[in-house]
């Protein structure tokens, strides 16, 4: 049998969130609740929905190829960035299915076998896997004491070989972001010719007054690439679509790699009127703060540490293997994420589905002491 290039064969598949109705036919169970995606639990902005629709309804040309470029959805971007005093041309920006697409598009773009790229452990686990997928070295970092990234043992671990480092901020699983000041170090320390991939997926949901101001760096000329998404906050996971901000030089790279149409036309009509939904973006980090102290207080009275958290997400490191907390909620019908050995993550749901967690939770606490 044909057999994939050894670096290929060598990578453990990503195991995604099971999708409700598979996870309910496979358990028998009814009304399950799913925090395993940290998707938006409210859903779309009924702005995008209604986009749409219209578009449907209207002179809808899905018999057409989208506009590879995404000149409407990039407008308005510039647009919403020049209105909070960030100027971003069209060059600068490359659109993506997901962020997730950009993150492998840059490492086929700068990166080949015997490269390496410096990245954070535990973080987004789609890195390693990227960097492996074209013959190069994931050199990780472990975490600090506290679950944040160690930005200054990163810096150090940049060599001549390194061509990337992948900064997740806010870091998914953890939830944890790096400040200002010990950011501005880490960059002072890269060399020009190392790209810093900035991993802002959760950036809306940040509270935190320290979190830095990437965009000066890139609005500064230095060689970052920002990424940010609509699958998040802006509740629109299921249609993919991320978007990436860099100097022209780098995304006109980017783009040799990036397929023609690698955005479809919904995707970027739903994002576009989503940008434009403030009142949705702010319900949706309302609830999310609301379901996140609810969680807090719920989980300081059962006496359960957890990692404060600055997205629509907690980590919570435990005492206990993963897989069984993970099962044993499975089968009060929620669906979480094992994050590690003994480390769970929980997506901030609804209100009744936070509770519903809590409620399992506790029970299964109860049966296990
Ligand atoms: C840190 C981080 N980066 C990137 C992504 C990818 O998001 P998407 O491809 O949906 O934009 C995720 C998704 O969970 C993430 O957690």
């Amino acid at each position: 049998m044909i057999q994939p290039c050894e670096y290929v064969a060598a990578i453990k598949p990503y195991v995604p969130g099971k999708p409700l109705s598979e996870l309910e036919r496979e358990l028998g169970i009814r009304d399950s609740v799913k925090l395993a995606s940290n998707e938006n639990p409210l859903g779309p902005s009924p702005k995008a929905l209604e986009a749409i629709k219209k578009y449907l309804l209207g002179e809808g040309d899905l018999h057409r190829y989208p506009d590879g470029g995404g000149y409407y959805l990039k407008q308005a971007l510039c647009g919403k960035f020049a209105s909070r005093g960030v100027k971003i041309s069209p060059g600068e920006l490359i659109l993506g299915n997901g962020s997730n697409e950009l993150l492998d598009i840059a490492v086929r773009t700068y990166m080949g076998p015997g490269d390496e790229a410096v990245m954070a452990r535990p973080s987004f686990v789609v890195y390693a896997m990227s960097v492996q997928s074209v013959g190069a070295k994931a050199v990780e970092i472990p975490l600090t004491a506290d679950y944040r990234h160690d930005l200054a043992k990163m810096a150090d671990a940049v060599t001549p070989k390194t061509k990337m480092v992948f900064v997740a901020n806010p870091n998914n699983p953890t939830g944890t972001t790096n400040g200002k000041d010990e950011f501005e170090s880490f960059m002072e320390k890269i060399p020009g010719g190392v790209l810093v991939v900035l991993d802002e997926a959760y950036y809306e949901y940040v509270k935190d007054a320290g979190y830095p101001d990437t965009l000066r760096y890139f609005t500064a000329g230095r060689e970052v690439l920002v990424l940010r998404t609509f699958s998040k906050a802006y509740g629109l996971a299921g249609l993919r679509l991320g978007y990436g901000i860099a100097k022209s030089g780098i995304i006109t790279e980017l783009n040799k790699i990036r397929a023609p149409f690698n955005t479809g036309t919904l995707a970027q009509i739903a994002s576009q009127a989503a940008l434009e939904d403030e009142e949705h973006l702010s319900r949706s980090l309302a609830v999310n703060e609301e379901g996140k102290q609810y969680l807090y207080r719920e989980l300081d009275a059962m006496g359960v540490r957890y990692v404060p958290t600055e997205t629509n997400f907690i980590y919570l490191p435990m005492e206990i293997e993963s897989k069984e907390v993970n099962d044993a909620l499975l089968r009060k019908g929620v669906i979480i994420r094992p994050a590690g050995p003994k480390e769970i993550r929980v997506t901030i749901g609804l209100p009744e589905e936070n509770r519903r967690f809590i409620d399992a939770f506790r029970q299964f606490l109860a049966e296990h002491a």
